[in-house]
């Protein structure tokens, strides 16, 4: 079902055999994610010329269309015949998930059906800076990972400074209440933030 990218819909799974059934909660909740606008923006040059960290942020709500496009410059995929990113990662292991918090929950972006899945009613911004705060998360712990997820960040500023969104790439956190609050499974962890939202 297509639905405006910032409503919630309640997504039936494909049919489970019965066992499974017993044990799943079988509806999910899914943010459908509209098509990446890839004409909009300002220029390379333009973007890295207005890069600049914010930490004081406008209350208003993201549009769909811009969470929609933020998530797909972060870590969307853009070759979908290889299925490969918009971010490079070693060795191509794909290692960094984006998760979002808002008022309202958390939620899991799926790169491959470019949609958002609730993870947990936890609002993990702790600072609450911005309405939304992006979570760099990885599933691997060397030398690479920091790299990975830098990368990453840098998709989201040059990302926001291109599109007049406001953001800063923070490594503070707390990581355990954000780890639990995102239902992280066991060797993921939270690397890098970025509240992100419009200037004050
Ligand atoms: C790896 C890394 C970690 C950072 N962590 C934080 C942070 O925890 N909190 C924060 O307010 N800014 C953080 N920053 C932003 C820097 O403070 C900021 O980039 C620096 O002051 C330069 O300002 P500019 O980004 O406007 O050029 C971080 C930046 C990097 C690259």
């Amino acid at each position: 079902m297509a639905v405006a990218a910032a409503s919630i819909v309640a997504a039936q799974q494909p049919a489970q055999p019965v066992a499974v059934l017993a044990t799943d909660a079988a509806i999910r909740n899914i943010i459908v994610l509209n098509k990446p606008n890839l004409q909009r923006g300002e220029t390379i040059m333009q973007a890295l010329a207005k890069r600049q960290s914010t930490r004081q942020f406008s209350d208003r709500e993201l549009t769909g269309a811009d969470l929609s496009d933020l998530l797909w410059a972060a870590d969307g995929i853009n070759r979908p015949e290889k299925g490969l990113r918009t971010a490079p990662s070693s060795r191509n292991r794909q290692d960094i998930y984006i998760y979002i918090s808002r008022a309202d929950g958390s939620y899991l972006y799926n790169p491959k059906d470019h949609n958002l899945e609730k993870v947990s009613d936890t609002d993990c911004r702790g600072d609450k800076l911005a309405p939304i705060h992006l979570f760099i998360v990885a599933d691997t712990d060397d030398t690479s990972t920091g790299i990975d997820a830098g990368i990453v960040s840098q998709n989201v500023s040059l990302f926001c400074s291109g599109v007049g969104l406001a953001t800063v790439c923070r490594t503070s956190m707390n990581r355990k209440e954000v780890a639990e609050g995102l239902r992280l499974p066991d060797g993921r962890h939270p690397v890098i933030n970025h509240p992100v939202g419009y200037f004050k």
